[in-house]
């Protein structure tokens, strides 16, 4: 790999919203599914392309909490695809140095993938190189209701004082407390909307929107949006230096 790959003021934590797995199948003239198989693949060549792009923190939204608006048979069949990259990749990903978490509110997937998400997490809990969070069953709105009432168990409980709540406070009990903030988000196929994701963490991410679909997103797609973010000036509210 070449040395002027590793970005010395690049991006530690890129968040990637992956859509257009559909669209990319209709101009096939395949069903939906084939897409999000294509997608699915996808994902090994962006994850082993982190560390030479100097990226520790990847966060990839892989299924949102309004995406069960979908057919039964589109749902069904992303499930299936969620219980066999889990399968496929486990061992790569442990090898790699990989650290996989999940986010997103498990409830409501099915206690089979539910286990799987839990060993995958604990069989890579020892690494260290790269840290992939993947979004399933994942809503912004969701994630902050959630935490909220978490929040307010422990002021029930008389073991937080209301007073002494501040946004690091709530920002403690998301589904995100251990990872940073992301700083990049990339959007793949060309819509230029957040949908749900990381809404309180991206308050002061850079965007990104790219027309490409993401069966077809590679490596040198990734490298070159991370090289358009070096040339950008973050200020977080505060003025030019
Ligand atoms: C993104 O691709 C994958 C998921 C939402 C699971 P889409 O399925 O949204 O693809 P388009 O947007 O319909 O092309
Ligand atoms: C966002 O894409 C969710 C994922 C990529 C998993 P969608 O395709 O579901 O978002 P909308 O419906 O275009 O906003
Ligand atoms: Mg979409």
């Amino acid at each position: 790999m070449a040395a002027k790959d590793i970005r010395a003021n690049g991006p530690a934590h890129v968040a990637i919203i992956m859509d257009g797995n559909g669209r990319w199948a209709q101009m096939r003239g395949r069903p939906r599914l084939y897409g999000h198989q294509a997608g699915a693949r996808r994902v090994r060549e962006i994850v082993e392309s982190c560390p030479s792009l100097g990226i520790r923190y990847l966060t990839i939204f892989a299924f949102s909490t309004e995406n069960w608006k979908r057919t039964q048979a589109e749902v069904t069949g992303l499930m299936t695809l969620f219980r066999r990259y889990i399968q496929k990749e486990a061992q790569e990903l442990l090898q790699n140095g990989v650290r996989v978490r999940f986010i997103g509110d498990r409830d409501r997937l099915d206690p089979k993938l539910v286990e799987m998400m839990r060993r995958l997490e604990e069989l890579t809990e020892a690494n260290d190189l790269v840290h992939l969070t993947i979004a399933l069953n994942y809503g912004g709105r969701d994630e902050v209701a959630r935490a909220t009432k978490r929040l307010a168990r422990e002021v029930a409980a008389g073991r937080l004082d209301p007073e002494d709540v501040d946004a690091e406070t709530l920002a403690h009990f998301l589904d995100t407390c251990l990872l940073p903030d992301p700083d990049l988000v990339i959007r793949t196929s060309g819509e230029a909307r957040i949908s749900n994701f990381l809404l309180w963490q991206s308050a002061y991410a850079e965007y990104e929107f790219t027309p490409v679909l993401w069966p077809d997103f590679t490596r040198d797609h990734f490298a070159e949006i991370l090289d358009n973010f070096g040339t950008r000036e973050r200020r977080f509210g505060a003025v030019s230096a």
